[in-house]
């Protein structure tokens, strides 16, 4: 949500600054512009400003022909929050004089009342949006230093924000400020970026300094200062990323989703790779070693978190109370955050995150944090907010994952919960012959991945079949009443049909008088336990002229007896069962959106990173 690139040095900024916005794109917005200041001779006093409504692709039809020789600058993706999408809401927001300009991620809480207090003295806002009074509070106190300016401005802002600031008659300076927003300062040779995550500085250098909440960069032509709000120099550590963390193609793919569903053999050996020890059937988690004696004396578990990561937390929970004797709660971090707490040292709290960015999760677990609890994390985005703010934790190693709609990270999600649960497990009921089994169960995952993946074709002919109907309900069991949900919000996301995720048993209590020949059913039915329970649901969706069609394991009969049509899985331990299940249910997603033409990696009104509340 939001994307901020800025560069300072001596190439040419406008072409990197619209290489890094495309970069930025599937972070999910809907208008784009930058500012740059002085010519091809570097003139003073002079800063350049496009903006377009819709793509970055529109930003480059409205900048092609002009001559801009400039060598820094600040560009921006807007996500809209505050006004709708359009030209004047996009950033840079400028100052009254078009002399400062601004990019802002985040939300500006008390814009009201400062927007009051400005246009009292005279300032005239051009925009509906929240930024615009970061500039010209900019303005208000700039006397000649643009950092002592932005210092003063962010005293007076209350909300989240990742800004960058320049100004017209300042030669090669940017100033750069953050609070609850991620910005990243990429080092490069005799050149200094931000951005607002790494993978937009990947083709100019792996070498990053993320910036913490409160923190100020200055970035000039061959130097860069980082401080804190009291003026104080601070020395941050570089951190070096290796290619995995950077990598960004799509590799003959058609689209990034697809390339991120057929990267699962691979991303589920990341998760557990190096992390298992089969002889003592234990899994070794280096990141909860050093809380480890904590750990031992939790009772409780609350699993924390949004969007697909919270269906990997509702999994989760199944997955902790089978493995190891600790109460566990599931919830959505916006509502956590929010609610009245009993929360102390004997409870933990684990926050799931695909971008490290979540503004919700990240928000509930400072909360949860402020009251004691042992606060750990399974995150994708290396040294983001949330993995910095964490006690200890665990990262996918999955790789950027750029398509809108979570897949690759899921299933990584799903390793890493019954790797952790195992670990714990170990210390109390579970036994060796217990933990043994999940273990082989969980290395053979990827090659059985491969096989689902090698039956993509007929999965294809499946969904093509079914594309053309407007709602869909799905259904599920135990642990397969969150794959349920991640099916249907994979169809929602990515093909814009209503597709409704319930637990069968509960299909009688409402859903059910939608069904008729119209409404299909995915029904995930594996052969497990819950199964009986599971085909007498599909018989009442037929005895409806429901059609059905299941996920399951191969020569269940049953099953055949009351499906329209089936795709097989291979077989694995209950608990692992989904990370299977889910795979047909992404392909399926992604090949009815594809048929509807659909824009898969950055559908309508979503956005990969959800940095505002
Ligand atoms: C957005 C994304 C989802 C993601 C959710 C949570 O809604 O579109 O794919 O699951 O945010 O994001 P996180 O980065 O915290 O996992």
């Amino acid at each position: 949500m939001c994307g901020i690139i800025c560069y300072c040095g001596k190439r040419q900024a406008v072409p990197i600054l619209i290489n890094g916005l495309k970069r930025l794109e599937y972070r999910g917005y809907d208008s784009a512009g930058f500012a740059v200041v002085g010519d091809a001779e570097g003139e003073k006093g002079k800063s350049i400003v496009v903006k377009a409504k819709g793509r970055v692709s529109q930003l480059e039809k409205k900048k092609s022909g002009m001559e801009i020789g400039a060598t820094f600058g600040i560009a921006h993706t807007r996500w809209a929050t505050h006004g709708k999408p359009s030209e004047v809401n996009a950033h840079p927001q400028l100052d009254c004089k078009g002399k400062i300009s601004v990019v802002h991620n985040g939300i500006i809480e008390n814009y009201q009342e400062l927007k009051r207090e400005l246009e009292a003295k005279g300032h005239v806002f051009k925009s509906d949006t929240d930024t615009e009074v970061v500039v010209h509070l900019v303005e208000e106190y700039f006397q000649g230093n643009l950092e002592n300016a932005v210092l003063r401005t962010v005293e007076r802002l209350s909300g989240t924000f990742g800004i960058a600031v320049v100004h017209a008659d300042i030669d090669h300076e940017i100033v750069i400020v953050k609070r609850g927003s991620p910005i990243i300062i990429g080092i490069g040779e005799n050149e200094y970026f931000a951005a607002s995550d790494s993978s937009a500085l990947a083709p100019y250098t792996n070498r990053m300094i993320y910036l913490s909440d409160d923190e100020i960069a200055i970035l000039t032509a061959d130097d860069y200062h980082i401080k804190n709000l009291k003026n104080e120099d601070l020395v941050k550590k570089i951190e070096v990323l290796d290619d995995m963390e950077l990598h960004v193609d799509k590799k003959g793919f058609e689209h990034y989703m697809l390339k991120e569903i057929f990267e699962q053999p691979e991303s589920i050996q990341n998760a557990f790779r190096g992390r298992i020890i089969e002889g003592e059937g234990v899994s070794k988690l280096g990141g909860l070693e050093p809380v480890l004696d904590r750990i031992k004396k939790i009772k409780k578990l609350v699993i924390v978190s949004c969007g697909t990561s919270y269906y990997a937390g509702l999994l989760g929970r199944y997955i902790f109370e089978h493995l190891t004797q600790l109460d566990v709660e599931v919830e959505v971090a916006s509502e956590f955050r929010y609610r009245r707490l009993k929360l102390n040292e004997e409870v933990m709290v684990l926050a799931i995150s695909q971008s490290g960015e979540t503004a919700d999760t990240l928000a509930a677990i400072k909360e949860a944090k402020r009251k004691g609890a042992l606060i750990l994390g399974i995150v994708n985005a290396v040294g983001t907010a949330i993995a910095q703010i964490t006690d200890a934790g665990v990262y996918n190693h999955a790789g950027p994952e750029i398509g809108v709609a979570s897949t690759k990270i899921y299933t990584s999600q799903l390793v890493i919960l019954t790797l952790m649960a195992l670990f714990i497990g170990r210390y109390q009921s579970v036994s060796f012959m217990e933990g043994a089994e999940i273990i082989r169960a969980i290395t053979r995952l990827p090659e059985q991945v491969r096989e689902i993946l090698d039956n993509a074709e007929q999965i294809k002919e499946i969904a093509l079949k079914y594309a053309k109907y407007k709602n869909y309900l799905y259904i599920g069991r135990l642990f397969n009443f969150p794959t349920a949900m991640e099916g249907a919000l994979k169809l929602k996301e990515i093909s814009y049909v209503h597709a409704e995720g319930y637990a069968a048993g509960e299909m009688k209590h409402g859903p059910i008088s939608l069904i008729d020949k119209n409404f299909p059913t995915v029904a995930i039915a594996p052969d497990d336990l819950t199964l009986d329970k599971m085909i007498s649901n599909m018989m009442e969706i037929k005895a409806r002229d429901g059609k059905i069609l299941s996920v399951t394991n191969d020569n269940v009969r049953k099953v055949a007896d009351v499906s329209d049509d089936m795709i097989i899985v291979p077989r694995t331990l209950p608990i692992l069962q989904p990370i299977l299940n889910v795979v047909p249910m992404q392909l399926f997603a992604y090949y009815i959106a594809r048929e509807k033409g659909r824009d898969i990696d950055k559908p309508r009104n979503l956005a990969k990173s959800v940095t505002v509340e």
